[in-house]
């Protein structure tokens, strides 16, 4: 059936970096053929051309790999309406030029995903309409459930897509081909062999020019709120019985409903604002200096918290997620921390337990093994399997734009899961902003508020 994709806020930095070359790379892989409109909304001013005039611009900017014969094709699929969003004369304007099967995707600030989702309540929608709202889905548990219910008002779950593009991303879907495809893993999975786990995502970036919603967000919002716990989700999940939108919602939100947040906000957290200093040869200002930036409002640039999960197979280990800005070095993955060997029979070889690292950007998995050395026969030394893994076809954004117009909801994070992860992070806003954790100041390019 014809769908036609409505992007509100479809003049955005969104729609422009990521939301149009995600769908050329759709149009070169022909899986838009003849099915699929698209209509950005936005408040400019603009006729169809104009829009078409600057998607084209930025699909130059930020779609070079893809031919430039796919992005004339999109371009001339693409249609323009100004309108404001939340006003539901306007949405139902828009929604009376669309043929077929409205995908309405909310690409906007998010504090405009309740009115506008009020404002699609006055509108008749048509049937088999699918609604998907970009991230972070609210500011608090309260707020995740006032959007769920205005939602379910307008759609079933099952066309309802809350999405996070880091579910798109090679390594974090490869979580599941790993654990679930392979024998050798799911058996030491556990609170018995593991000892830690930690899922990290630091950034050698800066602001870049985004405090209009980042100086209001923060890293904890930003980034471990949805991102970080969603990959803890997929690594802590017991085995889904398929991996499609319910077993995997189901599983993701019976291990999200046992995290216990963290016990002891000073030590189990960390807060951390960058000062001036230089990443990798780039002299960064102060966060504080940034055009757009209120100080008063101690926004953290790095954020970082432990927990644990109260189930037989987690109870005891700590997970530790972490992200921040302007840090030295981009490390990022999920690491698997195992135990140590209950003896060593190789006399008093200081010996680090194995490792499993599953790393982002670029995508590789790497197990870090003892292993016998050069000379002395028993000597061991630290070896690692290391295995680069091929980048998808499609960009994540691409991956993700294919699964929603598709109306699978595999890649999606469901109700519960949006309401459970806020319920894990409000403790710690609400430690933060009571003061009860200092907000540590890290120099740009240093490695972070925890290491000076
Ligand atoms: N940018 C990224 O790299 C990125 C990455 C991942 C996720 N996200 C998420 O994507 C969403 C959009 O982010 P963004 O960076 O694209 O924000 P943005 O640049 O501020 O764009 C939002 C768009 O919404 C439009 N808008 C706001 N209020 C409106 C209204 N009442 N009626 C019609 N249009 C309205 C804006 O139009 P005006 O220009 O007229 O204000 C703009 O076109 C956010 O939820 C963000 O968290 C962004």
């Amino acid at each position: 059936m014809q769908a036609t994709l409505v992007v509100l806020g479809g003049t955005g930095d969104l729609a422009g970096r990521l939301l149009l070359p995600g769908l050329a790379q759709l149009v070169q892989a022909g899986a838009l053929d003849g099915d699929v409109d698209v209509l950005a909304v936005g408040r400019d001013d603009w006729s169809e051309q104009e829009y078409r005039e600057w998607a084209r611009t930025r699909l130059a900017e930020h779609a070079g790999h893809v031919p430039e014969e796919a992005q004339d094709r999109l371009v001339d699929l693409l249609g323009y309406e100004r309108g404001d969003v939340t006003a539901p004369d306007d949405l139902r304007r828009v929604l009376a030029r669309v043929p077929g099967r409205p995908v309405v995707y909310l690409a906007l600030p998010n504090t405009v995903f309740l009115p506008t989702l009020e404002a699609l309540t006055e509108v008749e929608l048509p049937e088999g309409t699918t609604i998907a709202v970009e991230k972070p889905f609210g500011r608090d548990e309260a707020d995740a459930r006032e959007l769920n219910a205005v939602l379910h008002r307008l759609v079933p779950e099952e066309r309802a897509f809350r999405t996070d593009h880091f579910l798109a991303k090679q390594t974090v879907l490869n979580v599941l081909g790993l654990r679930f495809a392979n024998r050798l893993f799911e058996p030491v999975w556990n609170a018995s062999h593991v000892d830690r786990v930690e899922i990290v995502f630091d950034e050698t970036l800066g602001l870049e020019g985004r405090a209009g919603y980042y100086d209001t967000a923060g890293a904890l919002r930003d980034m471990l709120q949805n991102h970080l716990l969603q990959q803890l989700a997929l690594v802590a999940m017991e085995p889904p019985n398929a991996v499609d939108g319910a077993s995997l919602s189901a599983r993701k939100a019976d291990v999200l409903r046992a995290v216990r947040p963290p016990a002891d906000m000073a030590r189990d957290t960390v807060r951390g604002r960058y000062t001036a200093g230089t990443v990798q040869g780039r002299e960064l200002p102060d966060y504080t200096s940034e055009e757009g930036v209120d100080p008063a409002r101690e926004t953290e640039t790095h954020a970082e918290f432990t927990v644990t999960i109260d189930n037989w197979r987690w109870a005891g280990v700590p997970f530790r997620l972490r992200s921040g800005k302007a840090l030295g070095a981009g490390r990022r993955e999920i690491a698997i921390w195992f135990k140590p060997v209950p003896h060593l029979a190789f006399g008093d070889q200081q010996l680090q337990p194995d490792v499993l690292r599953l790393g982002l950007d670029p995508d590789h998995v790497t197990l870090e093994l003892n292993l016998n050395g050069a000379g002395e026969p028993f000597d061991l030394e630290r070896r690692a399997l290391d295995i680069d893994l091929p980048p998808n076809d499609l960009s994540a954004y691409g991956l993700l734009l294919r699964e929603v117009l598709a109306g699978d909801a595999t890649l999606s994070i469901s109700d519960v899961e949006a309401e459970q992860s806020w319920r894990i992070v409000e403790p710690v806003l609400a430690a933060w902003s009571a003061g009860e954790v200092p907000l540590r100041e890290y120099p740009a390019g240093s490695a972070g508020p925890d290491h000076g």
